[in-house]
């Protein structure tokens, strides 16, 4: 081999290589990130035995690459956790260079801290499994709550999904009359932010969460005038769906015109997809970090692609640039 030859060989290994591998939770989202990327979703043998043990393997070589792992985390959660922490597992055993978790919604995000004695801090709990599991850094979209970012060691992009929500609503909300609404004290700072960039006033609504019946709560109070406004509620995630309708039941009762949701991660367990039909709410948007079957949509529900942003941070990253610039003014 000549001299030139082994150099041109050098330098082409010294090429970094992005792979985008997904797992079974909603590899739809994977394929349209690919897409935007303008490259193949790597392929991979994945399937659970009998007992509900999962296997993993890349039918590619990932040697040397730079591998961005890509699971949505819905329902079965904690299914779709342990296959991506395995994916990991499999990515570092295969001499992957770099290993990027991708979790457009960070598991247990909501269990941040001990709230009562003897609770765990679950959201940390998963940031040491991926960890463990051999992550080199993790994007998320919205995080429940920013420290999270610091429960994991080592790199975690943090990405917002207020520029593609937001340009939907310049196209389709008037401001006149607009509220901006915080569904709880937890969300102020993100809703200040939305109040912000619309130009809206903003108003907070106090609610209250039985500690002993997870999952239901109720609205204290209202800060902040929405008589006579459309209300903009925004919100992180929707669950069960019964923080926002309460809210909107709320907001309607005190003299509020309209009600219009905008939220990042539908995770829409039982009751969801029946009480948000409901009257109080005109209209609700989301982002399909977490995959809304076409067969349960209803027509005032909106959803919106998340994957030019995820995209466009995966290139960021990638090609090491700034991921930080996507978001200037942002939440
Ligand atoms: C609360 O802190 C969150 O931002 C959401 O408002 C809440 O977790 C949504 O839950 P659900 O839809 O079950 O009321």
């Amino acid at each position: 081999m000549s001299e030139s030859e082994l150099l041109s060989g050098i330098k082409s290994h010294a090429q970094r290589r992005l792979v985008l591998v997904s797992g079974r939770a909603y590899p739809e989202l994977a394929t349209s990130v690919a897409h935007e990327l303008g490259i193949e979703v790597l392929g991979s043998d994945m399937h659970t035995f009998a007992g509900s043990e999962i296997y993993a393997r890349f039918e590619e070589s990932v040697r040397g690459a730079d591998i961005f792992v890509l699971q949505s985390h819905t329902r079965p959660i904690n299914e779709w956790l342990m296959e991506q922490l395995i994916m990991v597992d499999a990515a570092k055993r295969a001499s992957a260079k770099r290993i990027t978790v991708v979790a457009p919604y960070y598991p247990y995000a909501r269990q941040d801290k001990k709230g009562r004695g003897r609770e765990p801090i679950s959201a940390r709990l998963v940031a040491d499994m991926f960890k463990v599991a051999g992550a080199d850094r993790i994007m998320s979209v919205d995080l429940h709550a920013a420290q999270i970012q610091g429960f994991f060691d080592g790199p975690v992009d943090h990405l917002f999904a207020q520029p593609v929500l937001l340009e939907h609503f310049r196209e389709t909300l008037s401001r006149e009359a607009l509220t901006v609404v915080s569904p709880d004290m937890g969300r102020v700072k993100v809703a200040d932010a939305w109040s912000d960039k619309l130009g809206a006033p903003l108003a907070i609504i106090h609610k209250r969460r039985d500690p002993k019946v997870h999952n239901d709560v109720s609205v204290h109070e209202i800060v902040g005038d929405v008589s006579g406004r459309v209300c903009l509620l925004v919100d992180d995630l929707i669950d069960t769906g019964r923080t926002i309708v309460k809210a909107a039941e709320a907001l309607k009762a005190n003299g509020a015109t309209g009600v219009v949701v905008a939220a990042t991660h539908a995770l829409f367990s039982d009751p969801a997809y029946e009480i948000l039909q409901s009257d109080f709410i005109d209209r609700v948007v989301v982002t399909d970090t977490l995959p809304v079957p076409a067969d349960k949509r209803w027509d005032r529900l909106t959803v919106l692609s998340i994957a030019p942003l995820l995209a466009r941070a995966i290139h960021e990253v990638f090609a090491d640039g700034s991921v930080t610039s996507m978001f200037d003014g942002a939440a």
